[in-house]
């Protein structure tokens, strides 16, 4: 099966060329990739959880959109979508957010944070905290869910998010898949820390430390200017300077290949003067940006060729969600009058089967266990480094039934043989076929 790898962009504030490094190259590159199926959206519901200025808002979507396609994102080869113009994302996190305890929610970082900050400052806990915000994990779980993505590349901080999206599937599945797996259960795919391109002082380049360089805004001259900031030592022009450690060459890095890299090192040990070492690297990197940037521009002053663009993706996006959503809304019981048996005609119970469940334990650890059709607890699984090794087992399990046993990492069930696994895995089979 074609590999589905999705992910939201937030779009409040300007993009800068950390974000064009991190995230916007690297991600046009994959969507090149033939063995995958890409989803792009601009997460606009999640900005309306930080922002409230509509014109802030409106504006943000449009420059990112642009910046995007500007930079090489092919709207054909992708699915490239608003989140707010495929309303079944919505109706999804309301039958997510029923199966989704609280106290999860009461763990989420973000939630977290604001309120240890407002009990620091002395405030109540709650302060300031919207429903928008507290349930923003559901929100992306839907996000998520809704396309069964199965590789979802985000920063650090949003790993907790996924691992969260994981469980509401687990649980949608558990109590409504009747054997079925509505849902694939997502990987989060950490950007390498590698990526990370320093700013202006050092620092990771970043909105919150003032330290950025703008990619498209402001042009050609707000690019020179943010490059005449950047912190360099006062070694005068002709004396030998050590090009390690400086913020100035590892942003060179980011654009150059590994032989321009080289020669830019030797001229700084030769004496390059920081003014002429700036030039060069503006020239480098304007090289590069510097056609998008005209690609941006264009597209920022025809914006209903970005409409036409996304209203396209809206539409692939819905074409396959539509669809889901009903088989969703059904398995909850939600079906039309007609589709249901008339009374006093008697329904075949659907057979229970036997069941994986997947989960984390708080040592960090990956865990599966195995359930006979009756909930027994048939095989409990040894901890697993990541979530894929876990999913892999209970894959090979599924598909080759007992044979897969010998070799897994598994405890002693009290009273459970093997032959009772054997049975389970084998009625599991054979209600596959
Ligand atoms: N919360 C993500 C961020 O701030 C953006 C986002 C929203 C997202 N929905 C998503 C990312 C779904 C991945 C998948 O970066």
């Amino acid at each position: 099966m074609t590999q589905r790898v999705l992910t939201g962009i937030t779009t409040t504030g300007i993009l800068h060329l950390g974000n064009y490094v991190g995230a916007i190259r690297p991600a046009i590159a994959a969507s090149l990739s033939a063995s995958v199926q890409s989803f792009y959206f601009m997460a606009d519901y999640h900005a309306l959880i930080k922002c409230d200025d509509p014109a802030r808002i409106a504006r943000s979507r449009l420059q990112i959109a642009a910046t995007w396609l500007a930079a090489g994102l092919d709207p054909e080869q992708v699915v490239f979508y608003r989140q707010s113009d495929v309303p079944e994302i919505t109706e999804l996190t309301w039958l997510l957010t029923c199966v989704t305890s609280k106290g999860q929610m009461n763990r989420a970082h973000a939630y977290k944070a604001t309120v240890d900050a407002n009990v620091a400052d002395g405030e109540d806990p709650d302060a300031g905290v919207t429903m928008g915000l507290y349930c923003y994990p559901i929100l992306m779980a839907a996000d998520i869910l809704m396309f069964n993505a199965h590789r979802v590349p985000v920063g650090k901080d949003q790993v907790q998010h996924i691992e969260m999206a994981r469980d509401v599937a687990q649980r949608f599945n558990h109590l409504f898949g009747q054997g079925r797996e509505f849902f694939v259960l997502p990987e989060a795919e950490v950007e390498a820390e590698l990526e990370l391109l320093p700013g202006l002082d050092g620092r990771k380049m970043s909105k919150s430390y003032d330290n950025i360089v703008p990619l498209f805004e402001g042009g050609a001259k707000a690019l020179k200017e943010a490059i005449a900031r950047i912190k360099t030592d006062s070694r005068l022009p002709g004396e030998p300077k050590d090009p390690e450690g400086q913020p100035l060459v590892q942003i060179f890095d980011a654009f150059a290949a590994p032989a321009e890299r080289a020669a830019f090192r030797e001229a700084l040990r030769g004496g390059l003067a920081w003014g002429e070492a700036k030039e060069r690297l503006f020239a480098q990197i304007d090289g590069q940006i510097g056609p998008m940037r005209a690609k941006y521009e264009a597209l920022m002053a025809h914006p209903e060729r970005i409409e036409a663009i996304l209203q396209h993706g809206a539409a692939k996006a819905r074409a396959i969600a539509q669809p889901f959503l009903a088989e969703l809304r059904a398995a909850v019981g939600l079906t039309a009058f007609t589709a249901l048996p008339v009374a006093g005609t008697t329904v075949e119970a659907k057979q229970a089967l036997p069941l994986f469940k997947q989960y984390r334990e708080s040592d960090g650890r990956f865990y599966f266990k195995f359930q006979g059709a009756d909930g027994r607890l048939l095989l409990q699984s040894s901890g697993f480094d990541s979530g894929r090794d876990a999913g892999q087992w209970v894959a090979r399990l599924k598909r080759e039934g007992a044979a897969a046993l010998a070799g897994l990492p598994a405890e002693r069930v009290a009273g459970v043989s093997e032959d009772d696994v054997a049975a389970a895995l084998a009625a599991l089979l054979a209600a596959a076929e």
